[in-house]
Order: structure tokens, then C-alpha cells, then sequence
């Protein structure tokens, strides 16, 4: 079985799908993988690696694509790579479905099986194949250090002879994993760090970090789904949150927000009226920008100035750690493989509680 890793062409992207080490492990269970000219350059993996590692270097894309019966990469393929892809190839990627209209046709045509890694169940047994909740946790370091770097403050307390700073206060809102990891690396900062989300049950997690839960009334035993996901919150609770935000905003210099609704609108907490009673030199960084900002000030991809505080909508964060978010992307779609190869071929069982949900083509055809 040939397994082909194409190297990214989207904008920005500076990951891989597959680092050399998952590579590693493929070739010594047996599958041939060629991996694009380059396709690790910009995360740090020359083409040596990936020869050391036992794959096959190529020089184009077609070679990558043309003889493999699964293909690999981290974004949705364009309409030229799904063209070269050979008949009957399982693609691996993210994919959303609801962009994909003008590579469908490439899809049927070849009768291609796709499986989306956005939906990868959140369960247990498919934690270690979960690439949001692994570039979630490089998104959540990475913002607290990008936060860091725009803040006209020390994050640590400082004892010098010029003086004693005080610690700086950061406040992380929705503490899934993004949110999570960066209650972590505030701390290891020297922030004091404090949290807030509507689940209930991350209270204990957000405290074992070091953390203190700014609670609340405004949450209840029924915010979470089965699926370990929020819901969205009622009006009346909705405004019980925004007081409390309102007012333990006016007291902290560093906001990460990461506060999510899976297949919703990002929930708007943080409003103009709460910006403009916050300090001026405190910055927000909204990790939340693609789906349309946890704060209403938000722009993706930009900096906004409102009277001295700073609101980043950050986009495209793995992709600026792309060595470890490409080694943890590429470990994730390994623990995949691993589970889907049987006796040295992919087999594709839509029954299956991990594959069934994640196959949005199969063989051709749209389907979920
Ligand atoms: P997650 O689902 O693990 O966590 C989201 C958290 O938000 C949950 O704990 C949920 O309970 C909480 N939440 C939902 N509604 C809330 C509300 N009204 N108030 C407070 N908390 C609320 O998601 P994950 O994986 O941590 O991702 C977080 C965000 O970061 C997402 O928006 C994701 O798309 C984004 N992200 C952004 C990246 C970038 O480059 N900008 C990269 C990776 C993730």
C-alpha cells in the first residue's frame, strides 16, 4: 500500500501532514510512502529526514499523488491536487464539507472515499486521532505567548533592584483545550491566571492548573451535551455571564478567549461596552476569530486599537509552531491509519464509530 504526502500550497500553511516520525512508523509496518519535494521544508523536516526515515522523495505533486492509494495533507485539497489523485483513493485531510463544492466533481470523478479529520468523534478511543484537540493545545500556548509579546507588562513578578513589578493577571475564557493549555502556560509565565466556562465539570481541571474558576451562578449542571460539548447558553444565563465578565474584565491585563459551540457562531462575550471599562494596555487574543470572535471588536487576522486596548483576532495559529504542530498532526493521522489499515490495505467500514462519522465522500459520492 503507497501512502503520498503532498506538500501544502493554501496561503500561510506551514505544516505537514505527516512529520518524519509517523513516517517511520509506516514504512516499518510495511506501506511505501512518498512524500512531495519540499513538503516539510517549512516545518523544519528537509527531504533528508523523510529519506531517513524511509520514505520516498519526489519531485511533483503528480508523482506524490499518482500511484497512492491514501494521500494525507493538512488542507482540503485544491481542485488541481484532487485532478491528480488516482482512482479510488482514500484522502485524509481536513475538509469542509460546505467550502468543497468545486472539488466534488474531481471527487466523483475519480471515486475518491474522503474522510474529514475536523470529525474525528470526540470519545476516547479516537482522542490520540483528534487533530483540533492537538492543534488546539499548540493554539492555546501560542496565544498566551503571542499575548505576551503585544502587552506592555511583564507577565512574572519581578523583584529587582529597580523595584518589585507585580504579576501580571491573565483570564482565559472557555477552558476546553485551546483554553486549557493556555491557563498552563500563563502560569508557567508567572501570570495569575483565572477562568471562566459554562461547563461545570472543567471547574476542578481549571483549579488543578493553578488557576481560580470565576464562577458563577451564570452556569449550570445542563451546559454540556453528551458529547462532552457546551450548549448554548439561555438569555436569562447568558446575562448573568456577561455581568460577571464585565466586571472581572476591568481588573486583568491579558484575555484569551477560545469559547466554542461546535457547528455554531462563536458566542459573543465580550461586547464593546465591556472593552471600553477595560484598561488601556490590555490585550485580547480571540481564538475564536475564524468563527466569528468571542469579542465583538474582533477582526481575523488583524490588531485593533479600542482607546489603548488591543484585540487580536488570531487565525492560523498551529501553522506558527509548525514542528510540533505538524509532528502532532502527523501522529494523529498515524494513530488513523493504524486503525483503518486491515491486513496491508485501507478498508473503509462506514459502521464503524470513528470512520462512519468522519467519511463525508465516499467513493465518489457526498454522504453525511
Ligand atoms: P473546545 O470545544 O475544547 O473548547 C471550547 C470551550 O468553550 C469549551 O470548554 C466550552 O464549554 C466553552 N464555551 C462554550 N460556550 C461558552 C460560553 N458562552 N462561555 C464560556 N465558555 C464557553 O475547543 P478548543 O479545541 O479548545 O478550541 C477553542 C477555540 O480555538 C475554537 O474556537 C477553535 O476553533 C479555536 N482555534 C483557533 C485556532 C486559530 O488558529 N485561531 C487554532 C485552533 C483552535
Amino acid at each position: 500500500m503507497q501512502i503520498g504526502v503532498p506538500k501544502e500550497t493554501a496561503p500561510r500553511e506551514r505544516r505537514v501532514a505527516l512529520a518524519p516520525d509517523s513516517v517511520g512508523r509506516l514504512v516499518k509496518s510495511g506501506a511505501r510512502v512518498v512524500v512531495e519535494h519540499d513538503a516539510g521544508a517549512a516545518a523544519s523536516f528537509p527531504d533528508s529526514t523523510y529519506t531517513a526515515a524511509g520514505a520516498t522523495v519526489v519531485r511533483s505533486l503528480t508523482e506524490a499523488l499518482a500511484d497512492s492509494d491514501v494521500v494525507t495533507k493538512v488542507q482540503p485539497p485544491s481542485a488541481a491536487e484532487a485532478r491528480a489523485l488516482k482512482s479510488g483513493t482514500v484522502l485524509v485531510s481536513l475538509f469542509q464539507p460546505a467550502s468543497a463544492g468545486d472539488i466534488l466533481p474531481a471527487l466523483a470523478d475519480r471515486s475518491v472515499t474522503a474522510l474529514s479529520l475536523e470529525r474525528v468523534p470526540r470519545i476516547t478511543r479516537a482522542q490520540s486521532m483528534d487533530v483540533l484537540s492537538s492543534q488546539s493545545t499548540v493554539a492555546g500556548y501560542k496565544a498566551v505567548l503571542i499575548g505576551a509579546s503585544m502587552m506592555p507588562k511583564f507577565l512574572p513578578m519581578l523583584t529587582t533592584a529597580a523595584g518589585n513589578i507585580a504579576p501580571a493577571k491573565a483570564f482565559i475564557l472557555g477552558a476546553g483545550v485551546a483554553g486549557l493549555q493556555a491557563i498552563a502556560t500563563a502560569r508557567r509565565l508567572g501570570a495569575i491566571v483565572s477562568a471562566f466556562d459554562v461547563r461545570p465539570a472543567v471547574r476542578e481541571q481549571v483549579q488543578s492548573l493553578g488557576a481560580t474558576f470565576v464562577a458563577a451562578d451564570a452556569i449550570s449542571s445542563d451546559a454540556e451535551d453528551k458529547g462532552g460539548y457546551a450548549r448554548e447558553q439561555s438569555a436569562d444565563q447568558q446575562q448573568r455571564t456577561a455581568a460577571l465578565l464585565h466586571d472581572h474584565l476591568k481588573q486583568v491585563d491579558l484575555v484569551i478567549t477560545t469559547a466554542q459551540i461546535p457547528g455554531r457562531p462563536a458566542p459573543r462575550l465580550i461586547t464593546e461596552a465591556m472593552v471600553a471599562d477595560m484598561r488601556p494596555g490590555t490585550v485580547i487574543v480571540d481564538l475564536a476569530a475564524e468563527t466569528g470572535g468571542n469579542c465583538a471588536l474582533t477582526r481575523p487576522g488583524e490588531i485593533v486599537d479600542a482607546n489603548g486596548v488591543l484585540v487580536f483576532g488570531a487565525v492560523d495559529i498551529p501553522s506558527s509552531v509548525p514542528t510540533h504542530a505538524s509532528q502532532m498532526f502527523g501522529r494523529n493521522v498515524l494513530t488513523l491509519l493504524q486503525h483503518l489499515i486491515k491486513d496491508g490495505a485501507v478498508k473503509i467500514d462506514l459502521d464503524d464509530e470513528i470512520t462512519g462519522p468522519m467519511c463525508v465522500v465516499y467513493q465518489g459520492q457526498p454522504r453525511n
